[in-house]
């Protein structure tokens, strides 16, 4: 027991199985002195959309770039509100801040830790006016015009979409999807009768390939997916100091180009994702079945119209932090994500929100861990996180049967 290393993510094998054909990306680059935009990066933006089915990728410097390039390219402004949960990422609401919008809450659905839709409609029909003007809805708490909502499909596992999109087209909202840990999770769509690919459904939708994301570059690299051409132009220059022919700036823009040498190793990757996300529901699939009659122990629900891709095997349970150090102990590496919704973080002290505001996201925030998740994760190795988690669980359960049984006596 005491020589157990089973990390929360491996990021060295799938690149040592990958190293020779990764190294010839390189020794491209240095042969050609292709470093910026060029083939590899049109190559890789064609596989993307492909992938993603939809018309049009612009890769770009990170999720966060891309989640800023949408916001701004799809016409949030200065001064208006956007939508989005506060159980996510910090970087969902620095890109509507950078934006020049002010990020607000909705809470997240207790079953699949994203939005939830009829909190949704509820925000938008008790605590919003429509603009005479828009229509669009005005926030009563800030007196911000909302005109976007950033639905995250955190996890892996993509958010109850149709009815967004219907309060989104009632409403007039913009909608961005943030598809940063859901790379080609896919939902149904009860309205299309048919499945769908994250980062298909919105207006435009922002990815991530950070190293540990399911398709993760060996950097910091990022993509914009869209079918709206003139939306993925406008990114086009807005990644490229606002010009679209050199040096002549339409406007003004940022230097948020994907760097040609991790286009290169994510086009290579991308041959891997389908059979990636594939080994990673089995896993999920394997963890459900040997968890799934322990006590204390709540496990992620998939309804029907979600097909996940696992970036994280989140749980949930009571003595969290218990769990997590006892884990350490045997060698095994969790994560919390996230431990602080974002309605309390310090830097959003000025947005005036309050313990108490988003009770679910709350609730589960104290209570998540994630589990290990990855392709190369082994059976054995889930057997043996499996065992350690049945011990510790095991073992609060006694504890909290001696202070009932100490209780009652006194
Ligand atoms: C939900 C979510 N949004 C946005 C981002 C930002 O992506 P990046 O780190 O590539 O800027 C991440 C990355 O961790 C994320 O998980």
């Amino acid at each position: 027991m005491g020589s157990t290393h089973i990390p929360f993510l491996d990021l060295v094998s799938p690149h040592l199985e990958m190293e020779e054909e990764l190294v010839t990306v390189f020794r491209t680059a240095l042969r050609t002195a292709a470093f910026i935009g060029g083939k590899a990066v049109q190559d890789f933006e064609n596989a993307f959309a492909e992938f993603c089915e939809v018309n049009h990728c612009v890769g770009v410097g990170s999720g966060t770039d891309a989640l800023r390039f949408s916001l701004i390219a799809a016409g949030v402004s200065p001064g208006d509100g956007v939508l989005t949960v506060p159980n996510t990422f910090m970087a969902t609401t620095e890109a509507i801040s950078q934006a020049g919008a002010q990020p607000e809450f909705v809470d997240i659905d207790e079953r699949t830790y994203n939005m939830d839709p009829e909190k949704l409609y509820e925000f938008l029909e008790t605590k919003c006016d429509p603009d005479q003007f828009t229509g669009r809805p005005v926030s009563r708490r800030t007196g911000r015009m909302i005109t976007a909502v950033v639905p995250v499909h955190l996890y892996g596992q993509t958010v109850d979409m149709d009815r967004i999109l219907e309060l989104a087209e009632a409403w007039k909202l913009i909608v961005v999807e943030d598809a940063c840990q859901a790379h080609g999770a896919e939902y149904f769509s009860r309205k299309a009768q048919c499945w769908k690919r994250s980062g298909s459904m919105g207006k435009v939708a922002a990815f991530s390939f950070y190293p540990g994301k399911n398709l993760g570059a060996c950097g910091e690299a990022g993509a914009v997916t869209t079918n709206d051409p003139d939306l993925a132009q406008r990114i086009r220059m807005l990644r490229d100091h606002g010009q679209a022919e050199k040096y002549y700036h339409d406007i003004e823009g940022y230097n948020g180009r994907l760097d040609a040498i991790q286009a290169g190793i994510l086009r290579l990757k991308l041959d891997h994702l389908s059979a990636w996300n594939h080994q990673r529901r089995e896993k999920a699939e394997t963890y459900q079945e040997l968890l799934r009659s322990v006590d204390g122990v709540t496990l992620p629900t998939e309804p029907s119209w979600a097909r996940a891709v696992y970036h994280l095997y989140v749980v949930r349970i009571q003595d969290r932090h218990g769990m997590q150090e006892s884990l350490k102990a045997a060698g095994i590496g969790t994560g919390i994500h996230y431990p602080i919704p974002l309605h309390l973080q310090k830097a959003y002290g000025t947005l005036g929100y309050h313990q108490g505001d988003f009770p679910v996201t709350e609730r589960v925030a104290a209570e998540i861990l994630s589990l290990p998740m990855y392709p190369q994760l082994t059976p054995a190795d889930q057997e043996t996180v499996v065992e350690r988690v049945k011990d510790c669980s095991a073992a609060v359960s006694s504890i909290s049967a001696r202070l009932a049984r100490q209780e009652s006596i006194a």
